[in-house]
């Protein structure tokens, strides 16, 4: 197709609508990339009233999402809106009106993710959303793209700014973890309902989109399970360190013949491993592929230059699929998802790191070690740190390889006992190498 202009319309004009304007303002830079400028006609926001960057064309705003839906010139429309609805109303209202469709937008993927893609798919449109998972990052490109004829065998991602923020900081500076969270919404690093970050929603919405990509599993059904960062304190850092391990906020994917073990949460690393030195805001993910190996991509998740990178490469890739009449190509991983089972960390053997706080007086040691022997967990070091100021003790102790049902069912019974004065932490002792 000769074209001289594609044009763009913008839903959202906040942190990321504002980066994506200012990469589209290099435009001779972008025009000699793609084969023709790239224009932008409309900009739907909320409030036309609103201060706005100088890069914004303030002739452009409306507060009509239909203005961008519906104008002829506009090809490719960009929801950086967020949220689910009506997110998702517009994305496929976009779609139904043959626009071809970029997102930033996990949330609304994670949620209706199956029913928009197959829209787009069964209509040639694009439906591109590299954004939606580590900002920065090109991961979905390179699952999407450099490894289609690849097998990828596991994800270890650490796909929440706020969450390693939060540890790494409680970490470093001995304090709480609720401090620290003050504090980082002081910063503007947690939202002031920071429960999808800390608690994992976030990462495992995104590791749902990764799992898509990299298995075929149904973005909106294969769920993984979800553990809260919350109750950590930095007791468990120093004696994490002191075992050799280091505490990181992982979301993983490991495929196992026809099943995929999905988990986020909290997990002890060995503090050799790569992902171990991954601290503060920054992403990783780390793949394992059957072929080439292992894959580590670093960098910021989030943030609005490196989020908007994303957004407007997948402006480009599409305007370019536009000028070859190419839209809609196939995604590598549609076909096996149907038959794969999505499991929890229970079902598989590893060690786990378990703190109890105990009543400090005789005989509690020898009462747990016989609790965890019924239920076949062995013990690889035990520590009781009783220097804290108060009447209870502390006991650190790390296993040998359990199955993780087990070591619930156990903690279980051992926190009903009398000598327990609070929930017992347990943690997954996660190796990426770990076949
Ligand atoms: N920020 C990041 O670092 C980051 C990183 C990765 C992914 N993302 C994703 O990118 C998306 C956008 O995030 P953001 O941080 O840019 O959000 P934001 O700063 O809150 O901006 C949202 C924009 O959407 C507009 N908007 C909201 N509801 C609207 C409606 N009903 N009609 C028209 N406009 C509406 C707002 O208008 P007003 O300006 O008038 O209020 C605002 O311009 C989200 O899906 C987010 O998860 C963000």
């Amino acid at each position: 197709m000769d074209r001289t202009s594609i044009g763009v319309g913008l839903i959202g004009c906040g942190t990321v609508g504002t980066g994506v304007l200012r990469l589209l303002s290099h435009e001779d830079e972008i025009r000699a990339r793609v084969g023709c400028s790239l224009r932008v006609h409309k900009i739907a926001v909320r409030d036309l009233e609103a201060e706005r960057d100088d890069v914004v064309d303030k002739s452009l705003l409306t507060t009509s999402v239909s203005d961008v839906l519906t104008h002829p010139e506009i090809d490719v429309v960009v929801e950086v809106m967020g949220g689910i609805e009506p997110a998702r109303r517009v994305v496929a209202d976009a779609l139904k009106h043959g626009k071809q469709v970029v997102t930033a937008n996990k949330a609304l993927l994670a949620a209706h993710g199956d029913v928009l893609l197959s829209y787009a798919d069964q209509h040639d449109l694009d439906l591109m959303f590299e954004a939606s998972v580590a900002g920065g990052i090109p991961v979905i490109r390179a699952l999407r793209s450099s490894l289609a004829s690849d097998r990828v065998q596991s994800i270890h991602g650490i796909i929440n700014g706020t969450s390693n923020y939060v540890l790494t900081e409680v970490e470093q500076s001995g304090a709480s973890l609720d401090e620290v969270v003050k504090e980082a919404q002081k910063l503007g690093y947690a939202e002031a309902d920071p429960s999808a970050d800390v608690d994992g929603f976030d990462a495992a919405a995104k590791l749902q989109i990764l799992m898509c990509l990299a298995f075929g599993t149904s973005v909106t059904q294969a769920t993984p399970e979800v553990r809260s960062i919350v109750p950590l304190c930095s007791i468990d850092f120093e004696y994490a360190r002191s075992f050799g391990y280091r505490i990181k906020p992982l979301a993983v994917a490991r495929k196992d013949g026809d099943q995929i073990e999905a988990w986020v949460g909290p997990a002890l690393v060995p503090e050799e491993h790569v992902l171990a030195g991954v601290s503060g805001v920054y992403n990783a993910c780390y793949l394992n592929s059957q072929a080439v190996g292992p894959l580590l991509f670093y960098g910021q998740g989030a943030g609005m230059m490196a989020t908007a990178v994303s957004v407007v490469a997948d402006v480009i890739d599409t305007s370019r699929n536009l000028i070859a009449g190419a839209t809609g190509r196939r995604q590598p991983a549609a076909e096996t998802g149907a038959s794969i089972l999505v499991v929890d960390s229970g079902r598989s053997a590893r060690p786990h790191y378990l703190r109890l706080t105990v009543e400090d007086r005789p005989g509690v040691l020898g009462r747990i070690a016989t609790a965890l022997g019924a239920h076949q967990i062995s013990i690889q070091s035990l520590v009781q740190d009783d220097h804290r100021p108060n009447t209870n003790a502390e006991i650190m102790i790390l296993t040998h390889d359990v199955l993780g049902s087990d070591v619930m069912k156990a903690v279980a019974e051992i926190d009903r006992s009398a000598d327990v004065r609070a929930a017992t932490l347990v943690l997954p002792i996660e190796d990426p190498e770990r076949a």
